[in-house]
C-alpha cells in the first residue's frame, strides 16, 4: 500500500487510547504528519503520559504501520501528553464564552449541604460584588428553587436575533436556572442516562447567561454519568467538594475526588468544604460541640493535599434560611455568615490561582 498521509491515518485508526477507549484518529490525537518515502513522522497525544504508556503507544503504532506498509517502514513517532479539556477544546470554549469561572460543587454522599453551600456561596459572591450565575442540575433532587425562593417561577424564553433562549430567574442578585423548573419532582427521577445529559446540555447551551464572573453548578451527590457528560460539555474551572466530619462521608468524599483526578476527566479540584463541622446553638453561639467528629475533613484534605477552603457550622438557622429561601449568608454578621463569606474569598482565591496556571 502507498505510503501517504492518508493510509497512515487508516493504519493508525486501529490504535486504541487506552484511558479514552476510542481509535487515536477518531479522537483528533494524531497530527504533524509527514512522509518522506520509507520514512515518516507524526506526533500522538495520549492521556496518561507515563513513560510505559508512551512506550506501549508507540510499540501499537509501529504495529499496524508495518501490518499496513510492511516491516521497511521507519516511524518517527513523538508522544505526548494531552493538554487539558479546558486548554484543548476550543469548542468547548465557544459555549458560555462570557462566563470567566465555572465551578462544580460536588459531593460524595447526598445530604451533606451541597445545595445550602452551593446557595450561600453564590449569594455571598453577589455580596463581594460578583456576578453570579447558579445551575442546579441534581436531577435526583432539585433544591435550589426552594432555596431561592423562585419555586414557583417559570423562566421565560426570549428571542434574539431568531434564536429562542431560556432566561435564568433572577433572586439575591444571583442568575439561577434549575432543572426543576422543566419537571416536577416526581418526573426529575425518570431522567437518567442520555435525557439527562441532554436537559443538562439544554442549561447552558440554550440560557442567556450573559457575562458572568462566576457560575456554580449544584451537581447529583456520587459519581455518574452526568458528571460525566458535564466535564464534556461545560469548560469547568474547577471542583469544590462538600463532606461532613464522619467517616462514612469522607470515603465518599474521597471517591469523588478519586473520579474528578481519573485521566478522561482531568478537572482541577479547588478544594473541600466541611460543612457541620461542629454545632453551636442559638443561646450559646461560642460554644462548639463537635458530634461528627473534629476536623475530620480538614485531615482528609491534608492527607491529599486539598485545600480546605471553608468551615461552615451546624446551626439551625441556616437550614430555616434555606427553607424560607433567604439564604443564611444574609444574616450579616451571624458566624455563619462570615463563615459562607470566609468560603467566597477563599473560592476567588483559588480561581484566580487556577486562572494562572492555565496562562
Ligand atoms: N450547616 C448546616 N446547618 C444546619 N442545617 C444544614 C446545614 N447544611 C445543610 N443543612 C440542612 O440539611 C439538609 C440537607 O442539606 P442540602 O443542602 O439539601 O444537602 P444536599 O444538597 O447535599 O443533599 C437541609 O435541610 C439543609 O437545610
Ligand atoms: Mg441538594
Amino acid at each position: 500500500m502507498e505510503i501517504n498521509k492518508e493510509n497512515v491515518l487508516q493504519a493508525l485508526s486501529f490504535v486504541i487510547e487506552p484511558d479514552l477507549k476510542k481509535d487515536i484518529v477518531a479522537l483528533n490525537l494524531v497530527s504533524e504528519i509527514e512522509v518522506n518515502g520509507q520514512h515518516l513522522s507524526f506526533k500522538v497525544q495520549i492521556s496518561n503520559p507515563a513513560l510505559h504508556n508512551r512506550k506501549r503507544m508507540e510499540e501499537a503504532c509501529l504495529h499496524h504501520l508495518h501490518r499496513f506498509f510492511g516491516e521497511g517502514v521507519q516511524a518517527n513517532i513523538s508522544v505526548e501528553a494531552l493538554a487539558k479539556d479546558s486548554e484543548r477544546s476550543p469548542e468547548l470554549r465557544k459555549l458560555l464564552p462570557g462566563v470567566k469561572n465555572i465551578i462544580a460543587i460536588a459531593s460524595g454522599k447526598g445530604g451533606v449541604g451541597k445545595s445550602t453551600v452551593t446557595s450561600n456561596l453564590a449569594v455571598a459572591l453577589a455580596e463581594q460584588g460578583y456576578k453570579v450565575g447558579l445551575v442546579d442540575a441534581d436531577i435526583y433532587g432539585p433544591s435550589i428553587p426552594l432555596m431561592f425562593d423562585v419555586y414557583s417561577e417559570k423562566p421565560a424564553v426570549i428571542e434574539i436575533d431568531g434564536k429562542q433562549w431560556i432566561e435564568p430567574v433572577v433572586n439575591h442578585n444571583v442568575k439561577v436556572l434549575s432543572i426543576g423548573f422543566f419537571a416536577d419532582t416526581d418526573q426529575a427521577i425518570v431522567w437518567r442516562g442520555p435525557m439527562a445529559a441532554k436537559a443538562l446540555v439544554q442549561l447552558f447551551r440554550d440560557v442567556n447567561w450573559g457575562e458572568l464572573d462566576y457560575m456554580l453548578i449544584d451537581l447529583p451527590p456520587g459519581t455518574g454519568d452526568i458528571h460525566l457528560s458535564l466535564v464534556q460539555t461545560v469548560p469547568l474551572t474547577g471542583v469544590v467538594v462538600v463532606s461532613t466530619p464522619q467517616e462514612v462521608a469522607l470515603i465518599d468524599a474521597r471517591k469523588a475526588v478519586g473520579m474528578f483526578k481519573l485521566n478522561e476527566i482531568n478537572v482541577p479540584i479547588l478544594g473541600f468544604v466541611e460543612n457541620m463541622a461542629y454545632f453551636t446553638p442559638a443561646e450559646l453561639p461560642n460554644n462548639k460541640y463537635y458530634i461528627f467528629g473534629k476536623e475530620g475533613l480538614k485531615n482528609l484534605a491534608e492527607t491529599m493535599q486539598i485545600p480546605l477552603l471553608g468551615e461552615i457550622p451546624l446551626v439551625q438557622s441556616i437550614r430555616e434560611a434555606g427553607d424560607a429561601g433567604r439564604p443564611a449568608v444574609l444574616q450579616q454578621t451571624t458566624p455563619q455568615a462570615i463563615a459562607f463569606s470566609n468560603l467566597a474569598k477563599n473560592v476567588v482565591r483559588a480561581c484566580t490561582q487556577r486562572q494562572k496556571e492555565l496562562i
